[in-house]
């Protein structure tokens, strides 16, 4: 108990904080959001985005799954997609790997993790996709951060098949997609590829509107 016990502590003393430079923080905040950025990333507990950002609650919306996946039947992550470019209308979706990442080290590995092995598949895939280059690296930390940042690059461009990204640039809205990396070793972020609605997008991918 004594672990939960520190986090509402830490509340306690954050939400004083935040009155003390502005008694009207927490009557704004409630107010609504206007976020700019939708992060996704990965769920692992050392890649926090607002932290690594410096951005304040209500600049970021965010999805975290295990090794940052854009997988077209996860619905929650379609919703999450949905809402921020549809509703809350984001300017910037910034798709973030991190080197050392656990998803992306098992799905190099041949072991069966159980229910698992279906979310890693997806990383198979893009390594297999892949594998001329990634067999020449040597196998362990070196492959899977190569892996990490084609995973990265990968799931950028799943976004672009989505009809809701491609709505959203039909319309003529400005609308970027960011794959980054995140260095836990230096705490910095790597920029990996931009992409706008000039990306040319397969044939079979493309929808009209
Ligand atoms: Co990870």
């Amino acid at each position: 108990m004594k672990d939960v016990q520190r986090l509402l502590i830490e509340n306690k003393a954050w939400v004083q904080e935040k009155i003390q430079v502005n008694p009207g923080y927490f009557e704004d905040m409630a107010k609504g959001q206007q976020p700019t950025f939708l992060w996704i990333g990965c769920s692992d507990s050392r890649v926090p985005p607002n932290e690594i950002t410096g951005c304040h609650p209500g600049e970021m919306f965010v999805a975290r799954n295990i090794a940052n996946l854009v997988i077209h039947t996860d619905l929650s992550l379609m919703s999450v997609l949905e809402y921020a470019v549809v509703y809350l209308k984001v300017k910037h979706i910034i798709i973030c790997g991190h080197y050392g990442c656990g998803g992306v080290a098992a799905s190099l590995t041949p072991s069966s993790l159980g229910s698992i092995d279906k979310w890693l598949r997806n990383i198979k895939d893009v390594a297999n996709s892949n594998w001329g280059e990634l067999e020449k690296i040597e196998a362990g930390a070196k492959r899977t951060d190569r892996l990490v940042e084609l995973n990265t690059i990968s799931q950028a461009k799943n976004l672009t098949h989505t009809a809701i990204v491609q709505k959203a640039w039909h319309e003529g809205r400005d609308l970027y997609i960011h794959g980054w990396v995140f260095d836990m070793a230096t705490g910095k972020l790597k920029e990996l590829t931009t992409i706008d609605k000039t990306f040319p997008i397969p044939p079979a991918h493309q929808y009209k509107f």
